[in-house]
């Protein structure tokens, strides 16, 4: 009701949006669920269900994609909460971990970053991490389960220095753990809040006020533990990095809040200081300069198009991040890449679990738009006829290569359209290596599950059978280097050479150490592992 009235400088400062990261199981679903409780935007714990789809066998997902038509509802999650509007980009990470994934995080202005406080960085948090590093995102870190037993909240601090290279902040310190575990006190504001294990976060915990001296605190917590915290807190304060908010907005510190999200311990605190710390949309950066969110003319991008796994309803949807300006329903926009006018009629915003037609949104939103096959990953669409595009969004380095290939040759013009295809829409890269050509294909993708995805829409969209031969190498890189000859690059044992769809030559290695060897043998290349879709 409220934004009717709001000028467009003022919609864009009232926007948060951001991607959660974590492993599977440190409780991103959890946190997620709770934000929007908070947020009134669902009513009850476990409402979240397409997320949860994510945990069955790979067998069950496909029949759960096709039965749901399209699983865009848990892609993006807007809710408002004490006069922000909150966007939640969804950044899958079971089966489906894909490139998409990381593609979620060129959409976000921020990160918040889920840690199991048993488990510490998990292998998934830190692939996700570097893109953020990359983007110079602010990373904000909840360590999650501390009603269960973890490990030492300082080596949970020196897991995230040391593995992924952030300072950090704790902005509140637990009171013991496992089952004596009191609650959690808050440094900024000098309260403890208490920990109430019965109540499954269905009501607020309660707070005590006051510093550490104080009788009440000091008579809750009784003298050990009263002790052990004002040692740890000494401690932190004399050892730890300082609170810095400039290096917490450019990516270099990491505030720390510890909490459960399973009884909802620590989550609105969490929120609010989250809240209140990020920053809204910023200037984005683009070929004619940065762009002000508060530009009058709309312009956007798009990050990511999620294809309809039911072959009855074959159109796409190509998720749009607005940049700036003001959309309404039914506008005509220069769709610049295609230099061409397209009018945006039934584009869709996600709110909690429903898709419905958006009439207005704003810098920091995302949309989803109708795709007969007219958009790319990176597109940019903008009010006024402009050469304006956004900085392009990169592709990432698969991690599972297989060569693939076609048994009936009768059906190549088909496979090879299909491959061409389903590579548009960001799922699959496909490589050929430069002595066989098209004749035998190697596909890479980030997540396994995507070569099962594969084989399933290959057969079903374009009614073609393929074989898939899994290959040994883990890891590309981009070789970029003036005048590359192949016969001229040293390759290992274990790498060989192809070529990308633009025809960027690429090696593909199997073990993460001949990468220093690679680089040792040509020295004149750079081997990046983040290309530049154009
Ligand atoms: P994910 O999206 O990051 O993969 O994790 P998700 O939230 O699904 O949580 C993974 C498991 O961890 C779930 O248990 C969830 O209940 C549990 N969990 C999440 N947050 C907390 C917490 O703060 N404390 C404790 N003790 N557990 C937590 P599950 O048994 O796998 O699933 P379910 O049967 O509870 O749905």
């Amino acid at each position: 009701m409220a934004s009717k009235t709001l000028s467009l400088s003022e919609e864009v400062k009232r926007r948060r949006t951001f991607a959660i990261i974590s492993h599977p199981d440190a409780g991103k679903t959890t946190l997620t669920e709770k934000l929007l409780l908070y947020g009134g935007a669902i009513h009850s714990a476990g409402s979240v269900k397409s997320r949860r789809a994510e945990k069955y066998a790979v067998s069950d997902w496909m029949e759960i994609e096709r039965q749901r038509g399209i699983s865009v509802t848990s892609s993006v999650l807007q809710f408002n909460y004490g006069g922000y509007c909150v966007n939640i980009l969804d950044t899958p990470g079971h089966q489906d971990f894909s490139e998409d994934t990381y593609r979620t995080l060129m959409a976000a202005d921020c990160a918040v970053m889920v840690v199991d406080c048993a488990k510490g960085v998990e292998a998934q948090t830190k692939k996700l991490f570097k893109v953020c590093k990359m983007r110079g995102i602010p990373i904000f870190t909840f360590v999650n389960k501390l009603d269960r037993q973890g490990k030492d909240p300082f080596e949970l601090l020196e897991d995230i220095e040391q593995v992924l290279g952030i300072d950090s902040f704790p902005m509140n310190w637990p009171i013991g753990s496992g089952k004596d575990f009191t609650g959690v006190y808050d440094r900024q504001k000098s309260r403890i809040e208490l920990f109430d294990g019965g109540s499954h976060g269905q009501s607020k915990a309660n707070v005590l006020e006051g510093d550490l001296e104080d009788a009440a605190i000091k008579e809750r917590l009784g003298g050990l533990q009263h002790q052990q915290l004002a040692d740890e807190l000494e401690l932190l304060d004399h050892a730890g990095n300082a609170y810095d908010l400039e290096e917490i907005l450019n990516g270099n510190l990491t505030p720390v809040f510890f909490g459960s999200a399973l009884t909802n311990f620590g989550v609105q605190p969490f929120l609010e200081s989250f809240l209140e710390l990020t920053p809204p949309p910023a200037p984005r950066p683009s070929n004619l300069g940065p762009i002000a969110p508060e530009s009058e003319n709309f312009s956007g991008f798009i990050f990511k198009i999620q294809a309809n796994m039911n072959p009855t309803h074959r159109d796409r949807i190509a998720f749009l991040r607005i940049c700036s300006g003001k959309f309404t329903k039914g506008m005509s926009v220069h769709h610049v890449q295609e230099n061409r006018k397209i009018t945006l009629a039934q584009p869709q915003q996600f709110l909690a679990q429903d898709r419905m037609i958006v009439e207005t949104a704003y810098p920091g939103d995302i949309i989803g738009l109708h795709d007969p096959g007219i958009f790319r990953i990176g597109d940019t669409l903008c009010e006024d006829k402009s050469s304006l595009a956004y900085e392009g969004i990169p592709v990432f380095a698969p991690e599972h290569f297989a060569k693939i290939y076609t048994p009936n040759a009768l059906k190549r013009k088909q496979f090879l359209k299909g491959i061409t295809q389903l590579a548009q829409e960001g799922s699959i890269q496909v490589f050929k290596r430069p002595d066989i050509g098209v004749e035998e294909l190697i596909v890479g993708v980030v997540g396994i599950l995507q070569f099962e995805v594969l084989s399933y829409r290959l057969k079903h969209e374009y009614g073609v059978d393929v074989n898939q031969q899994l290959l040994p190498h883990r890891y590309i890189r981009w070789i970029k280097q003036e005048d590359f000859d192949k016969k001229k690059f040293s390759t290992t044992m274990d790498s060989m050479i192809a070529v990308d769809s633009l025809e960027h030559p690429v090696v593909l290695y199997q073990h993460e150490w001949s990468i220093n060897q690679l680089k040792d043998r040509n020295k004149d290349a750079v081997l990046a592992e983040i290309s530049l879709r154009n």
